[in-house]
């Protein structure tokens, strides 16, 4: 009972995947018609030219004129090179702007989700499913399914053709397929777990790589090189170890499919043999039987040399629907007038990240215009609260409200973070010039704003000193910066966003006290004044703050 019932589920996500495929593939079935066409036409004109060719001979053999032949050859050949110059640029293109479609598509679906349903994927996973996932099925789309699709209008001609002659020997070429469809069935589930190993196996290879070299200083400090390089090997074996697994399935389907033919073959020969003997046909009709019988065993070798790859592209699709289920963050239009601040509310806000609540039954206020502090001890859960406000996560309990000084309400989702400037706790900076980092609160930031923005997080004169000033260039995660240096920047990137709610996570944790006083002074500066909410570990604040809200167990 339960293997059919997962036989049928396998079933509805094949047919949910193939639905998926085609939903995506609509707008581009013009493009994979013509190409399909161009092939076609390509093998209509091989087959005219052997025709030609045969005129041409004959007429020689006769002692008739051939010169206008030979012209029509050459032209048609011309034109087979045109179409094969215009065919192979036109697949070329298809091919890079369908895969670069998908990509889009998966790209734009992660960056709209709730950050911690994303979040639950390694980088390195997420990066597989955005290109090898994705090939996988632009591939899938671009030349599995057209050369199935010519394969069975090949197969059904010549299929035709030999039933013309002799429907007993074009069903004994077919014998074979029921086989072949069985065999497939049975394969394509096999294969399809195979597959789904070999991607995971890929993605936690792309993740350690990606960690290890993100990380690098750890593993030469604890002089991890040589371990490092053990797990590179043990990831990669893994990887051989599901590839070669795949590969001998497919190997093994394929031999037991020509083994099947070869068996039609021969039960067909046998049968023209006795014909012969029994003087019903010809040798012509015999060998005319015989080629026919190679031609259509063609085709249908081949579609079976599809099915592996039709079974990796439908893992892809579900590998890649998986991320395309993810719900979509909810937005709402914007209500609030933020001139004096914006305030936020919860009320018996429950949260965990697993089943273990962080967040027990919080219910605070912070008043628009209000500077709060929010300290407690470390792993309390001041980050998690902070998210929260932020709406970065789907499965919050109880209610999340932002409200200006006119009463009017908004309930948290994605579009108020449009109220929020956030100075994320750890280094959050991009590799890029300092300019580029500090538009990222602003996209159309002017110099005079940005320079403004540096002046009020104490960073303007050491960014002044900087040979290249705003335009000098910093690494991953800010490097080239000091870790003090980084927050100031990451602070004026959100200064510069002039929102009417400021967050920052321990956003002064690397500073001295005199240029942190520096940031604090600068934040009561802002105009118009924000709402402030600082996590903090450090006393010395305290006292500029209105009020300090303590998070305990
Ligand atoms: N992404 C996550 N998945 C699962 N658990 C998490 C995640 N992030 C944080 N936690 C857990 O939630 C709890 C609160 O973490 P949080 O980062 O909010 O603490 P914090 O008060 O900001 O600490 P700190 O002062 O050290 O920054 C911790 O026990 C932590 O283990
Ligand atoms: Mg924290």
């Amino acid at each position: 009972m339960g293997k059919l019932r997962s036989l049928w589920q396998d079933k509805g996500n094949q047919y949910r995947y193939i639905r998926w495929i085609a939903h995506y593939t609509k707008p581009y079935v013009w493009k994979i018609g013509l190409m399909m066409f161009l092939n076609l036409l390509s093998i209509v004109i091989g087959l005219v030219l052997v025709q030609i060719t045969k005129m041409i001979i004959d007429n020689a053999t006769e002692g008739l004129g051939f010169g206008s032949l030979i012209v029509i050859y050459l032209l048609i050949t011309l034109g087979t090179q045109a179409i094969s110059i215009f065919s192979g640029l036109f697949a070329t293109m298809l091919d890079e702007k369908f895969s670069f479609g998908i990509r889009k598509q998966i790209y734009e679906k992660i960056i709209h989700s709730h950050w911690t349903d994303i979040n639950r994927y390694h980088t390195g996973d997420l990066m597989t499913r955005l290109t090898s996932d994705a090939s996988n099925v632009a591939d899938g789309v671009i030349s599995t399914i057209p050369s199935i699709i010519q394969l069975g209008i090949q197969l059904i001609l010549v299929f035709g053709m030999l039933f013309y002659y002799s429907p007993l020997l074009a069903v004994f070429a077919l014998a074979v397929a029921p086989v072949a469809a069985l065999a497939s069935r049975w394969l394509g589930r096999k294969l399809g777990k195979l597959q789904n190993k070999v991607q995971e196996s890929e993605s936690a290879y792309r993740s350690f790589l990606q960690e290890s070299l993100a990380n690098l200083l750890v593993v030469k400090a604890f002089s991890n090189e040589d371990y490092a390089a053990e797990r590179l090997t043990k990831l990669r074996d893994e990887r051989f170890y599901w590839i070669f697994k795949r590969a001998k399935l497919g190997t093994a389907s394929t031999t037991v499919l020509s083994s099947t033919f070869q068996i039609g073959y021969i039960a067909a020969f046998s049968y023209g043999a006795l014909q012969i003997y029994r003087k019903m046909i010809t040798y012509g009709t015999m060998s005319v039987f015989l080629s026919l019988v190679n031609q259509v065993q063609g085709p249908v070798i081949q579609l079976a040399q599809q099915i592996p790859r039709v079974v990796m592209v439908l893992a892809s699709a579900g590998r890649i629907m998986e991320l395309q289920n993810i719900p979509l963050e909810e937005h709402r239009e914007n209500v609030l007038v933020g001139q004096q601040g914006i305030g936020v509310k919860t009320e018996h806000v429950k949260f965990g990240y697993l089943e273990e609540l962080v967040l027990d039954d919080v219910s605070l206020s912070i008043q628009p215009g209000e500077f709060v502090a929010v300290i407690g001890e470390s792993g309390i859960g001041k980050t998690t609260l902070v998210r929260v406000i932020m709406s970065f996560m789907s499965n919050v309990e109880g209610l999340v409200e932002f409200y200006d000084a006119q009463g009017r309400t908004e309930p948290a989702n994605a579009s108020t973070r449009e109220y929020i400037a956030y100075v994320p706790q750890g280094n959050t900076l991009f590799s890029g010039s300092i300019r580029e980092n500090i538009r990222m609160g602003k996209l159309d930031a002017t110099e005079e704003e940005m320079w403004e923005a540096l002046r009020l997080s104490a960073g303007e004169e050491f960014v002044r000193n900087l040979p290249e000033g705003l335009d000098t260039r910093v690494g991953e995660r800010g490097y080239g910066l000091s870790e003090g240096q980084a927050q100031r920047i990451a602070i004026a990137r959100a200064f510069v966003r002039k929102a009417p709610f400021m967050i920052l996570d321990e956003a002064t944790s690397a500073l001295d006290e005199q240029t942190e006083l520096g940031v604090i002074k600068g934040l009561q500066e802002l105009s118009p004044r924000p709402t402030c909410l600082i996590i903090t570990h450090r006393k010395s604040i305290l006292k500029y703050c209105d009020r300090e809200i303590e998070m305990e167990g």
